[in-house]
């Protein structure tokens, strides 16, 4: 079952923007799909509806309480689930050290719950490469690496690269990654240059979709809105489509799709 940490240390390059647009090209193509915000900023959580009060409510309720991750899910304003996220949850990376109990506790909460079952799993990382980002790549099985189109993120996707390489030693498998250019403005040569570049550097891994810098994408945050919601005919709804049909014509949602109800019988 495909659990996805869409991760990149940098902050700003679209990780939260991915990872809403993908939830929802997955709930509107029938999959029954599990965000989980792991990011304490909760970006996540508050564009999609559910942002909680206390962070025993929140994803921090299963890291210091033990409570069950399916008693933290909520639903988002579009009718996905997720589980969100507190400013407190930021308190992981200091108050649990960091060995393999804390690292681990999130892949065996989601296997023990058995929400990796029929379901696609979401993962929001934080930017920063610290316990909760650990742990998210620790239980996904493929990660999504969002890069923006800008100079400084060549420099970043290769830590990105160098990192999942040598967690591949500790995890003791490869780790199954996807890079996906994000922020693209065509008409920039650097954007072009920044491309071939990636190109060269992740082969087969890059996307072959690029999310483009628009107003739509931009914009549909403040109306608590995905891109295909806010803008269904707009260049990035366009875009996270095509983003999201080529991950899953390539297996990398590892799910077959939620069969859709019959459709009504209409008597006369
Ligand atoms: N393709 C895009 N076009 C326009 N704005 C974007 C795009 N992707 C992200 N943004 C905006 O850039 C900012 C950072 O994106 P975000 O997804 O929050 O990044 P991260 O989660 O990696 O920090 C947000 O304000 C978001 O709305
Ligand atoms: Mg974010």
């Amino acid at each position: 079952m495909a659990r996805i940490a869409v991760f990149n240390q940098k902050g700003g390059v679209g990780k939260t923007t991915t990872t809403l647009n993908l939830i929802a090209a997955l709930a509107r193509e029938g999959f029954d799909p599990l965000a989980i915000d792991l990011d304490p900023q909760a970006h996540l959580s508050q564009i999609c509806g559910a942002r909680v009060n206390t962070a025993a409510e929140s994803v921090y309720g299963f890291f210091r309480d033990s409570r069950p991750l399916m008693d933290l899910v909520r639903n988002a304003n579009a009718g996905w689930e997720v589980i969100p996220s507190h400013l407190e949850l930021s308190k992981v990376d200091t108050q649990f050290g960091k060995g393999p109990n804390v690292l681990n506790r999130l892949r065996i909460g989601l296997e023990r719950e058995q929400l990796n079952g029929v379901r696609p799993v979401v993962i929001d990382c934080c930017p920063m490469l610290g316990v909760l980002s650990l742990s998210a790549i620790f239980a996904a099985d493929r990660v999504l690496v969002p890069v923006s189109a800008d100079f400084l993120a060549e420099t970043g996707a290769l830590q990105v690269e160098k990192t999942l390489n040598a967690l591949q030693r500790v995890l003791g498998h490869p780790v199954q990654r996807r890079y996906v250019i994000t922020r693209f403005d065509g008409r920039r040569k650097m954007s072009w240059e920044i491309l071939e570049r990636f190109k060269s550097h992740f082969g087969a891994n890059l996307c072959e979709s690029r999310i483009s810098e628009t107003v739509a994408i931009a914009e549909s945050p403040f109306s608590s809105q995905d891109v295909f919601a806010h803008a269904p005919n707009s260049r990035g709804a366009a875009d996270y489509r095509a983003l999201f049909e080529e991950l899953d014509s390539a297996g990398f949602f590892g799910v077959r799709r939620v069969a859709l109800p019959e459709p009504a019988v209409a008597y006369a």
